[in-house]
């Protein structure tokens, strides 16, 4: 299933219009999942589909022709006893007022954001469309696990000139979604490719910040790379993040880096709950800068994370030719733990101590 787009059938949607935000749920067309099931692929495909097109939205507008616009992605996780819950919501909904802010929209309230992905997540379940539980995900640490995708997202009103955003609306969908990358490769890259630059829109959660992203990415994919790793733009040495992810190096010294938040770092909710949960291990976790040269010389472990991307480990990484290898080309022991303890959390098979889940069913 992978990452891929199965819109389900009940989407929010909101505009900032005469001073408020207007919203409700859209129950758009469909069949039971069964039924959807034993759809030919075309029959399947334009019911799909017709899940994700909005004729009365307007189609010039500054996200369609500008790329202004910010997004987020979080999870409801299918639980060890059954339920469904969404892991850290609040956090989300705080990071898309931020971003909205940055780009100068009406701020969407939190409590809506919060109660709509609920809803939402509710909604499709009660319809039949979610995905369930499945303990062969416990053999691989939840690497081959499945879960829904919530993607809240602004699209921009109808205009043409190059302007800001007053009346923007937000939408809210839901999407099945497995393993973000692709299963056998674990090989990074660093890229030439500058993604953010100071005083630029790198901290917040802008749809523009992608394009590069796809480019770089899609260089790394091509030369047979899992993913490609950023170094910042003005002294072209420090590491910044991945492609879509935030990224970890555990040193030799027994300390765990990640680069330090400013204007051209992402503040990573995963990012977050990881510093949270290895200082709770008792390691030294560092927010700080931590150069290209450094990571390759001095680190025994790699990995990235995001909520897509969860905890993945990186065994390689490549920069201007020379190659580093982390823990000989397997998976380290701190990143098995990180994610089998995030990964635990999350799908109910640990205890939520930090009350970090919201349970939907
Ligand atoms: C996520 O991790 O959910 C993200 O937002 C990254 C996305 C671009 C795949």
């Amino acid at each position: 299933m992978a990452f891929a787009l199965n819109t389900y059938p009940i989407t929010y949607r909101s505009q900032f219009s005469e001073g408020k935000w207007k919203g409700g749920y859209l129950e758009k067309p469909h069949k039971t999942p069964e039924e959807e099931a034993a759809l030919g692929v075309e029959d399947r495909a334009k019911l799909e589909n017709s899940r994700n097109c909005y004729d009365d939205m307007p189609l010039v507008n500054y996200t369609s022709q500008y790329g202004l616009a910010c997004f987020e992605g979080l999870k409801a996780l299918p639980q060890k006893n059954g339920g469904l819950a969404i892991f850290r919501p609040d956090q989300n909904a705080a990071r898309f007022a931020r971003s909205m802010e940055g780009l100068c929209m009406p701020v969407f309230p939190q409590e809506t954001f919060i109660e709509a992905c609920v809803q939402t997540v509710k909604r499709n379940a009660q319809l039949g469309f979610y995905t369930r539980y499945n303990s062969d995900w416990e053999k691989d640490s939840y690497m081959s696990a499945d879960s829904v995708y919530i993607r809240p997202f602004t699209m921009g009103e109808g205009g043409i000139g190059v302007n800001l955003s007053s009346e923007p609306y937000v939408m809210i969908i839901n999407t099945p979604v497995s393993a973000y990358f692709k299963e056998g490769r674990s090989d990074a890259i660093v890229t030439n490719k500058v993604r953010a630059n100071p005083n630029g829109t790198g901290w917040i959660k802008a749809c523009s910040n992608y394009v590069i992203s796809a480019l770089a990415k899609s260089e790394a994919l091509k030369a047979g790379y899992m993913e490609c790793v950023y170094l910042d733009a003005v002294e072209r040495k420090y590491i910044e993040e991945g492609s879509s992810c935030n990224i970890f190096f555990y040193l030799k010294s027994g300390e765990l880096v990640t680069p330090e938040l400013g204007d051209t770092i992402l503040p990573g909710i995963t990012r977050a709950s990881i510093i949270e949960l290895a200082r709770d291990k008792g390691l030294k976790v560092s927010e700080r800068k931590i150069s290209i040269d450094e990571a390759m010389e001095e680190a025994k472990e790699c990995f990235v994370s995001g909520t897509a991307a969860g905890a993945t480990p990186l065994t390689s990484l490549t920069y201007n030719g020379k190659k580093a290898v982390f823990n000989n080309g397997n998976v380290g022991e701190l990143t098995a733990e990180i994610r089998d303890t995030l990964k635990g959390i999350q799908y109910g098979k640990l205890p939520d101590t930090k009350n970090w889940l919201v349970q939907v069913l």
